[in-house]
């Protein structure tokens, strides 16, 4: 990313609010899926979605002039990197970019949420624990089987996936190892979606799904490898201590723990996308921020782990520190 030079430069980045709500709304109006049923003018996609249909043009102008659409002859089309991105399918980014919609109404209260500590959150409108489950699968589903391959498990090793999300490296994990025995553990609203998704694909029975609060519920076990991806930025440190630790007592003898995380390099400036991440942390959690591969390594060698280790990070600033912590 390009550091800020000038004052365009500032308005660019002052305008960036307008050209997000632009696609949120094309998205939320399900604007694209209406052009997926056929090249047409706005007022025959507005009749389609339900819409004005001169401020839907508007709205179609806007996404033209970003290349989201074709404009040709007052017709409209989906662009190619619409069909493929923002429409259902295997690089679908439909439901991330509505989950960073619902996180809007947060965003706007950042200035005192900075200030002055949260307040009670904001209630997304409905639909958000699908969007957010669902963007978790969309985040992870190519990044998964790597890292299945990267941390192979032996058979009838038992992993748990603690707060598995869409339990989409689970099912990796299953996938690559079928005699493993791999549980997923996370809130009884986040298991709902996962069953659905799980079923969608085909992988009911792959996984064995537990509910409960992992600050407080039994973690079952013991496990040989413990994977906690995308979970300790929505927490303080304290917390985070706390989770490793309960992570920790449920191993196996011998047995080791991963933690993924989108990494902040040391003087926490870099990578942009992982500043920018720990904002959205700010905005929307209660003591949540992006740390670095050193403060989670810190982090697990106050939980009692040894042999930490840090691997390097993807293009993305993805990374993975694990550690040895059953009993020896
Ligand atoms: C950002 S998602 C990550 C999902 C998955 N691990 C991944 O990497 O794709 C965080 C997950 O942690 C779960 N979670 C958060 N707090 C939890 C808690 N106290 N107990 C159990 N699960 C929790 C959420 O429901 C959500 O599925």
């Amino acid at each position: 990313m390009r550091p800020v030079r000038t004052s365009d430069d500032v308005m660019e980045i002052g305008h960036g609010y307008q050209r997000a709500m632009i696609l949120f709304t094309a998205l939320k109006i399900g604007l694209f899926r209406g052009l997926a049923e056929g090249p047409c003018g706005a007022p025959l996609l507005a009749r389609r979605i339900g819409a004005d249909p001169g401020k839907l043009a508007v709205l179609l102008d806007a996404l033209s002039s970003l290349g989201l659409v074709g404009k040709r002859a007052g017709r409209y089309r989906n662009a190619g990197i619409a069909r493929d991105l923002l429409l259902p399918g295997p690089r679908s980014m439909e439901s991330i970019l509505l989950h960073h919609l619902d996180g809007w109404g947060e965003w706007g209260r950042l200035p005192s949420a900075v200030r002055a500590g949260r307040e009670p959150r904001i209630r997304a409108e409905g639909g958000y624990q699908e969007n957010f489950i669902r963007g978790m699968e969309e985040n992870a589903r190519e990044r998964a089987a790597r890292v299945a391959r990267a941390f192979p498990l032996r058979a009838r090793e038992r992993l748990l996936d603690l707060g598995g999300g869409a339990a989409t490296y689970a099912v990796a994990w299953a996938e690559g190892c079928p005699d493993a025995e791999i549980t997923v553990f996370d809130t009884p609203g986040t298991l709902r979606i996962t069953r659905k998704i799980l079923r969608e694909k085909g992988a009911e029975g792959r996984v064995r799904l537990v509910e409960g609060d992992f600050l407080k519920d039994p973690l079952g076990g013991p496990y040989d490898f413990v994977w906690i991806s995308q979970i300790l930025h929505a927490y303080a440190v304290p917390d985070c201590v706390r989770l490793l630790r309960r992570a920790r007592a449920s191993l196996a003898p011998g047995g080791r723990v991963g933690v993924q995380e989108f990494l902040l390099d040391d003087g926490k400036t870099s990578p942009p996308g992982a500043a920018f991440f720990s904002v959205h942390m700010v905005a929307v959690t209660d003591g949540g921020r992006a740390y670095t591969a050193g403060e989670i390594a810190g982090m697990m060698r106050k939980a009692g782990y040894r042999k930490v280790v840090a691997e390097p990070k993807d293009a993305r600033g993805v990374g993975i520190v694990h550690a040895f912590g059953g009993p020896s």
